[in-house]
């Protein structure tokens, strides 16, 4: 494995990650909550976040892949990612979301395709609240207008794997937010 440059380090994340949990327990205090990840690059954020959310709470997953132009991962490298496809859901959601508390679980929110895509997708089942969580979040890419109620980190626009984070499904295991070179 290549050493890659530590952004956000483990102790960092843990803390932040506290931090959101004792939030959204306050947020929802004396309510129950549905925690939906976005695989995969949430799962790790998600299964961190649940356990400092001191709440009656339950999971589910939600699958999504661009389509369109995107170009292949060693193209994105070379000239910097670029989520211009359109998105698609691959997986739905396993339960009802009628009337319940929504925490939409991301790994991170770049061009803001991806999330305006399944709050859209979510609020048609009619949740009684919909809250969005990002651990983090790439500010300067935006093309659609999206922020996210729960923000654990804004980054400069770099390339980050880690913590769930991949690049072509490598990287996720790493324990720290690292900077994967653009040029190697
Ligand atoms: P958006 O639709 O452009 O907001 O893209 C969000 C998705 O793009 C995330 O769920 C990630 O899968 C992916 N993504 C964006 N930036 C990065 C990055 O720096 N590292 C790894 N994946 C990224
Ligand atoms: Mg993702």
């Amino acid at each position: 494995m290549p050493q890659l440059k530590v952004l956000i380090s483990r102790e960092q994340i843990a803390q932040r990650v506290a931090e959101m949990g004792a939030e959204i327990t306050r947020d929802f205090s004396g309510e129950s909550v549905i925690f939906v990840g976005v695989l995969k690059g949430a799962s790790i954020f998600l299964s961190d976040l649940a356990r400092h959310v001191d709440l009656d709470a339950a999971f589910d997953f939600i699958g999504v892949a661009s389509y369109g132009n995107r170009p292949s991962p060693a193209q994105e490298l070379i000239s910097g990612w670029d989520s211009t496809g359109e998105v698609r859901l691959t997986k739905d959601v396993d339960q009802s979301m009628r009337d319940k508390n929504v925490i939409l679980v991301e790994d991170i929110l770049d061009t803001g395709l991806t999330l305006t895509y399944l709050t859209k997708v979510l609020l048609a089942h009619q949740p009684k609240a919909l809250r969005v969580a990002t651990l983090l979040d790439k500010p300067s890419r935006r093309k659609q207008p999206m922020e996210a109620n729960y923000v654990g980190f804004r980054i400069p626009d770099e390339f980050v794997v880690g913590y769930g984070l991949d690049y072509a499904e490598r990287y996720r295991n790493l324990p720290d937010i690292c900077v994967l070179p653009r040029q190697a």
